[in-house]
């Protein structure tokens, strides 16, 4: 039904977007960064003259890679432009334009190394970067000093004693008040999450760069464990329902002390409509006992569909918003972390976001999730791991038990090789 109603929305969509002659359509994403995508692409227009089109995509990942697949598959070229997570480069390389040579190595060369690295599949450039994310945890600087803290928690431990201790005052008057809000619905955005938890235990990434299967383990069966106490203590018991947007609603309103969340918070939560302006604090996420914190690396890139018949438009197209005055313009109104390095040098920049800089080794050692050696078979292996770490969560099971039957799941999912 859920893919029913996407594709009729899809299909109304698309009409609308061939009612023009010769023009390029870009996927701009989904809410306050659909709004963002769509005014660099008119900057675009503006500039060249060319006609534009928007598709507005669904806002989790996991749904919008259904619908460039399902696109791809029928081999259309509806979309000219993709809006590509860093994860999928090896789910959909065969069927994206290799950027390589039709983009100036002068332009390449102003990414970080390993984010063009990342959208390059057996030598095959089949993305350039736009932004990257980072997971950090925001916290309410008012709350915290109102309780006595001098700073952020630095470990998993004191972020769920802090928590605890502004939860319990704040609910004497606010009812909704929770200590933290993370991304606990199974979806991509809690492999990203529970990644973040694992690595910052000591346990490995689920999958190693050789292809491995690790994550059946001690340290990462511990990693479960430890959120799944915060269920119902420190968060709400509908967490299991939070992707990034409902964490930021609850963070936003002013009734969560602690949130796990993107860059791209930040900018909403100092916006003039929001209840928490002037009172956000970002650092970087705790630590596990290991005292290693982690951060997982997410971002998104843009890519050329192999269909599409404005494939010269598309790249100009690309190029124009991947290029350093678009990425700036991004920063300063979006928060989106630029790919372009020098961009952390400007001004203006950290002027807006104070964290750019402060955080900068964050955003510089983020942890890949295994897209890269599970490759086309990414996607089984990621939902694999997030129903996993649910059933820890949603107390179906203990973290050493789901660690060691996805182990099975996972080897099952690689067979003789990824
Ligand atoms: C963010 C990240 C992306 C990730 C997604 C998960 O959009 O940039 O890489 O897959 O969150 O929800």
């Amino acid at each position: 039904m859920k893919k029913l109603i996407i594709a009729l929305s899809l299909t109304s969509a698309l009409a609308a977007a061939h009612a023009g002659a010769a023009t390029v359509t870009i996927d701009c994403g989904a809410g306050t960064a659909y709004d963002l995508c769509k005014a660099g692409v008119n900057r675009w227009a503006k500039k060249t003259g060319n006609t534009v089109k928007f598709f507005e995509s669904p806002n989790s990942s996991n749904d919008h890679l259904g619908i460039i697949q399902q696109q791809l598959a029928a081999r259309s070229s509806d979309i000219d432009v993709y809006l590509l997570d860093i994860i999928w480069p090896g789910l959909l390389s065969g069927q994206l334009v290799d950027l390589k040579g039709k983009v100036p190595e002068s332009e390449l060369n102003q990414h970080f190394k390993g984010i063009l690295d990342a959208n390059v599949v057996n030598g095959k450039l089949v993305a350039i970067p736009w932004y990257t994310d980072a997971g950090l945890l925001y916290y309410r600087t008012d709350l915290l000093k109102k309780y006595g803290f001098s700073g952020a928690p630095k470990t998993w431990a004191e972020l769920a004693l802090m928590a605890k201790k502004i939860q319990d005052g704040e609910q004497k008057t606010n009812k909704t008040f929770v200590g933290f809000v993370f991304q606990g619905k199974n979806y991509e955005g809690l492999t990203c999450d529970a990644l973040e938890w694992i690595v910052s235990f000591g346990g490995g990434t689920i999958v190693d760069t050789t292809g491995k299967v690790t994550v059946n383990n001690p340290r990462a069966a511990e990693a479960l464990d430890t959120a799944a106490s915060w269920v119902r203590s420190i968060s709400p018991a509908g967490i299991a329902t939070y992707s990034e947007e409902e964490a930021r609603g609850d963070f936003q309103a002013g009734n969560a002390a602690f949130m796990r969340n993107w860059p791209y918070a930040y900018a909403l939560g100092q916006d003039q409509a929001s209840k928490v302006k002037g009172k956000i604090g970002v650092a970087a996420l705790p630590a596990g006992p290991s005292g290693k914190p982690a951060a997982a690396l997410g971002g998104w890139n843009l890519g050329v569909n192999g269909y599409s018949k404005n494939q010269a438009m598309a790249i100009d197209l690309i190029r124009y918003l991947t290029g350093p005055q678009e990425q700036k313009i991004r920063a300063i109104e979006g928060a989106y972390n630029p790919t372009i390095q020098s961009l952390y040098k400007d001004q203006a920049v950290l002027k807006a976001n104070p964290f750019f800089g402060s955080l900068y080794n964050v955003f510089t050692s983020a942890v890949a999730r295994p897209s890269g050696p599970t490759k086309g078979k990414y996607n089984q292996v990621s939902q694999a791991f997030s129903t996993a770490v649910s059933s820890v969560l949603n107390g179906q099971s203990n973290g050493q038990a789901a660690v060691a039957r996805l182990s099975t799941d996972l080897a099952r999912i690689k067979g003789r090789g990824w």
